[in-house]
């Protein structure tokens, strides 16, 4: 008899910074290594939002076309179940890159729209935790659902040393809430698609 496969949901990760050795993206690769290892029904893929253009709706063409990077961008997410946005605080908000390539997958017909989004960030004082709720405010518009806990905020430059020079995570309990929310991640997105 075959053997009976679960659907394994898809989310796409988005890094608001641009650094070779960011923090923010160093837990995306700690996210993807979880879901590999330890969380089954669950897989992430990476999506760069540096080879976007700044957004400029005169780039679009219309009824709905948009420049060729643009596009698979936008396909990526629209085919994705989830979203795991690793956001970096600059100046209490939101990191530029991050806000560009969201302003993109926003614009009509919005990609976010009804599905489940889990928050990180690694950052200052409070973790990144100013940028987190202003993301928060505008996933209001995009429809998004997002995981409330476990909060992900990791105070970079407080001891104990969360990253290596590379910017991978090497803190063990970063890594279990991390997991945590990865979990919630799955459960929410799972509730949202079975309604
Ligand atoms: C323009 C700029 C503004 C920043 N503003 C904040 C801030 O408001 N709060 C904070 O916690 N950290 C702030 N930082 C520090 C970043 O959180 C820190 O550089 C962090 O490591 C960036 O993430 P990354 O390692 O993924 O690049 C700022 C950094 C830059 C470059």
């Amino acid at each position: 008899m075959a053997a009976i496969t679960k659907p394994v949901l898809k989310a796409v990760a988005l890094c608001g910074s641009l650094r070779k050795a960011s923090f923010n993206r160093g837990l995306i690769r700690a996210a993807m290594a979880i879901c590999k290892e330890s969380i089954e029904g669950i897989e992430i893929e990476y999506l760069e939002v540096e080879p976007l253009p700044m957004l400029n709706t005169d780039l679009e063409t219309p009824p709905s076309g948009f420049p060729p990077v643009v596009e698979l961008f936008r396909q990526k997410i629209r085919d994705s179940d989830c979203l795991l946005f690793a956001s970096p605080e600059y100046n209490y908000s939101i990191a530029a890159p991050l806000k560009n390539a969201i302003d993109w997958a926003s614009r009509p017909p919005n990609v976010f729209a009804g599905k489940a989004a889990a928050i990180m960030s690694a950052g200052g004082g409070f973790g990144g935790g100013l940028a987190q709720f202003h993301l928060r405010q505008v996933g209001v518009f995009l429809d998004l659902h997002f995981v409330n806990k476990p909060e992900l905020r990791v105070k970079a430059f407080q001891p104990p040393l969360k990253f290596d020079e590379n910017g991978d995570l090497i803190d063990q309990e970063t890594y279990d809430i991390l997991k945590q929310l990865l979990l919630s991640l799955k459960n929410l997105s799972l509730h949202l698609k079975s309604n």
